[in-house]
């Protein structure tokens, strides 16, 4: 195992599948799963002052303010257990917060090593919203239709009783796609011209998607074992 300090950002739409295919690809590249969204909703959980401050955007579908989201993820990404890395899912999503993670990482001696974007047609993305049930427990993510759970409504993990995301709404969904192809999709040309982006084909089974990006990521020679 080499001492290679490893930091993935999985970009793409709402509901392209990014948690899902983070969830099994952090295993592979033994790296944390950092997840914006998933630190909002958990400050949320614990009722503290920033997930009451990020509910507000978050029920209408819009961003969270560059300053508020950066200062969260360099938190998590300060921890013990990102010393390696980490594979992040929803962060960057702005050209800001972009540029705030590359003068982190450099003021460190690190940089992005690679920038895989699933890519999902619009109207995928309803049906898919639509569909998703998670788990209270432990976060995983079903789909009705594409993931089902063994027993419908309850995970397959801890048998808790699955439940929907409040921004699932079709109307907090349009808002959310809209602010992806105004906000977040610019970042798609920032890493492709830094070399680092790699299209994914997000619109196959969730198998073939998990193996095109191992093999995106193996290809350069990041995986660690
Ligand atoms: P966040 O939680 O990041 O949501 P998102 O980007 O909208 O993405 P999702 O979590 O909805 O989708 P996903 O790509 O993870 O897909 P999933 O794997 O679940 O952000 C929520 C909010 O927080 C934002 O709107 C914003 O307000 C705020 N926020 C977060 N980060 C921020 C930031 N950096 N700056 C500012 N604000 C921020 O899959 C979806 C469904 O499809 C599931 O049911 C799954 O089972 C199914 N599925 C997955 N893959 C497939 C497949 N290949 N085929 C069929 N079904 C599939
Ligand atoms: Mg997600
Ligand atoms: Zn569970």
């Amino acid at each position: 195992m080499t001492e290679q300090v490893l930091y993935i950002i999985l970009l793409g739409p709402p509901a392209s599948g990014k948690g899902t295919q983070a969830a099994q690809l952090r295993e592979f590249l033994e790296l944390p799963h950092v997840a914006s969204g998933d630190l909002f909703r958990e400050n949320l959980k614990n009722e503290t002052e920033l997930g009451l401050q990020a509910k507000e955007y978050m029920d209408r579908g819009e961003l969270v303010p560059d300053d508020v989201t950066i200062a969260m993820v360099m938190d998590r990404l300060s921890r013990p257990d990102c010393a390696g890395g980490a594979l992040l899912d929803g962060f960057p999503r702005t050209i800001a917060q972009a540029r705030a993670l590359d003068a982190a990482l450099a003021a460190a001696g690190h940089r992005v090593a690679l920038v895989p974007c699933i890519q999902v047609p619009d109207d995928v993305l309803v049906e898919r919203v639509s569909g998703r049930r998670l788990c209270p427990v432990c976060g995983e993510s079903y789909h009705v239709r594409f993931n089902p759970p063994e027993e419908p409504g309850i995970c397959d993990n801890d048998g808790a009783e699955l439940y929907q995301r409040e921004d699932d709404q079709p109307e907090t969904v349009r808002r959310r796609l809209q602010v992806y192809h105004e906000q977040t999709s610019p970042l798609i040309d920032y890493y492709r011209n830094r070399g680092l982006l790699i299209d994914i084909q997000g619109d196959q089974s969730i198998e073939a998607v998990q193996s095109d990006l191992r093999s995106a990521v193996s290809k350069i020679g990041l995986f660690r074992k």
